[in-house]
C-alpha cells in the first residue's frame, strides 16, 4: 500500500489480517519527531489495543528481538507492526517470527532455518533506504563476537508493506543521505548481480532512475513531498530488486564496518559503493553504461570516458553532493584493521557470490586500501 495518508488505513489492514492486539515495534527517535503519534492515532481512533516495544537501536543486537518476542507473548499480541528504518523493521520481523517459534533470534541466523510462520506483520518504513518492508531478511549485529548476520526465511516476508511518504518528511538530511545511498546500492548491486533476471532488472532500473533524480533534492529540501515520494518508491523498488537478485560485494565489504566500528549500514555502503563499482567496471560494462543513462548522463563520449566509467563518476558526485564522507579514514577506521575486515567480508557468502566480478580476499583488501 503506497501513498500520502496511507497510514490512516492501518486499522483496516489490521482488521483484514484479523489482528486483535498489536505489538508496535519502533525506536525512540520516532517519538521525538511525532511520527510515532501518526501511527498510534489511527489505532486509538479505531479502538485497537496495542503494546509498544520501543527499545530498538541502530545496528540491533538479536537480543532485542528476543525481548520484543517475550513482550508479545506476555501481552498476547497477535500481530506485529514495525515502524522505522531498517533496524526497527528487521527487529519487528524477527519478533513476529520468534513469537511462534522456540529459541532465540541468534539461533535462526542463516538461510531457511525457521520451521514455522510467525505472527502476521505490517511494515511501515520511515526511511527511504533498506527496502526491508519487502525482503525476507533481518540483519543483526553481534558486537561481542564482532559479527553480523541475517535471519533469512520465507516466513519473514511481511504480510503488508505500508508506505506513506508523509512519514519520511521529518528525516534529517544526513539520514536521508545515507539511507538513500543504501537504496541506490541495492538497486545497482541487484542490477549487476549474477542472479539478476528480467524481472529484477525492471524494478532495479526504475529504482536507479528514481533515486538518481530525487536523492539530492530530498536531502536539500526535506519537506519536498514529491522528492520524498519518489525516494520512498525508489527504495521500495530497490528492495524488490534485491529480494529477487540479491546484493553484491559492496554489502559484503560494508558488513565489517558495522560489526567492528558501529558504522551505520547506509553510511558503510555509501562510502564503499564507488570503489566497488570501479573494481566491477570490467565485468559489468553494459549495465553500468545503462545505469549512467538512467542517472541522467546524456553524452558520455564528450569527456573521452566510456558510459560505464561515467556511472561511477555520477555515483561519486551524487555522494559528494549530499555530504557523504569519501574515505574510510574519515570514519576513523584504522588502516591496520583492513586485513581482518577483508577476512570477515569474504564470509558474507551470498553477496560475495553474486558480485559480477570475482571477489577475493586480496581484491577486498585492495578495495579497502583504495577507500582508505
Ligand atoms: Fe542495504
Amino acid at each position: 500500500m503506497f501513498g500520502e495518508g496511507a497510514i490512516n488505513k492501518v486499522a483496516d489492514e489490521i482488521h483484514a489480517l484479523e489482528g486483535k492486539k498489536v505489538l508496535l515495534v519502533q525506536d525512540q527517535a520516532l517519538e521525538k519527531v511525532g511520527v510515532a503519534e501518526q501511527v498510534m492515532a489511527p489505532l486509538k481512533a479505531h479502538g485497537i489495543p496495542y503494546v509498544l516495544y520501543d527499545q530498538v537501536t541502530s545496528e540491533p543486537e538479536p537480543s532485542l528481538a528476543d525481548q520484543g518476542a517475550a513482550l508479545a507473548r506476555e501481552e498476547g499480541c497477535d500481530l506485529v507492526v514495525g515502524v522505522g528504518g531498517g533496524s526497527s523493521l528487521d527487529v519487528a520481523k524477527a519478533v513476529a517470527m520468534l513469537a511462534k517459534n522456540d529459541g532465540k533470534a541468534e539461533d535462526y541466523i542463516g538461510l531457511e532455518t525457521v520451521p514455522m510462520p510467525g505472527l502476521p506483520t505490517i511494515m511501515v518504513p520511515t526511511t527511504a533506504g533498506t527496502g526491508s518492508e519487502v525482503t525476507f531478511t533481518a540483519v543483526f549485529t553481534m558486537r561481542e563476537k564482532k559479527a553480523k548476520g541475517g535471519i533469512n526465511s520465507r516466513f519473514m516476508y511481511p504480510d503488508l508493506a505500508l508506505l506513506d511518504p508523509e512519514l519520511t518528511l521529518s528525516l534529517p538530511p544526513n539520514v536521508t543521505a545515507t539511507t538513500g545511498m543504501d537504496a541506490l546500492t541495492h538497486a545497482i548491486e541487484a542490477f549487476t548481480s549474477l542472479q539478476s533476471n528480467p524481472m529484477s532488472d525492471l524494478v532495479a532500473k526504475e529504482a536507479i532512475a528514481l533515486i538518481g533524480a530525487n536523492l539530492k533534492r530530498a536531502v536539500e529540501q526535506g519537506g519536498d513531498l514529491e522528492a520524498r515520494r519518489e525516494m520512498l518508491l525508489g527504495s521500495l523498488l530497490g528492495g524488490l530488486a534485491l529480494a529477487s537478485a540479491g546484493v553484491g560485494a559492496c554489502h559484503a565489504l560494508a558488513y565489517p564496518l558495522g560489526a567492528f566500528f558501529d558504522i551505520p549500514h547506509g553510511m558503510a555502503n555509501a562510502v564503499l559503493l564507488p570503489y566497488i563499482m570501479d573494481y566491477n567496471l570490467s565485468s559489468a560494462e553494459a549495465k553500468y553504461a545503462e545505469a549512467a543513462s538512467l542517472m541522467g548522463e546524456k553524452d558520455p563520449q564528450q569527456s573521452g570516458e566510456s558510459a560505464a566509467e561515467q556511472s561511477v563518476k555520477l555515483v561519486r558526485r551524487l555522494s559528494q553532493n549530499i555530504g557523504i564522507p569519501q574515505r574510510l579514514r574519515d570514519l576513523d577506521i584504522p588502516e591496520s584493521d583492513i586485513e581482518k575486515m577483508a577476512e570477515m567480508a569474504m564470509t558474507v557468502a551470498r553477496p560475495i557470490a553474486n558480485n559480477p566480478r570475482k571477489m577475493t580476499k586480496e581484491a577486498a583488501t585492495e578495495i579497502y586500501e583504495a577507500a582508505f
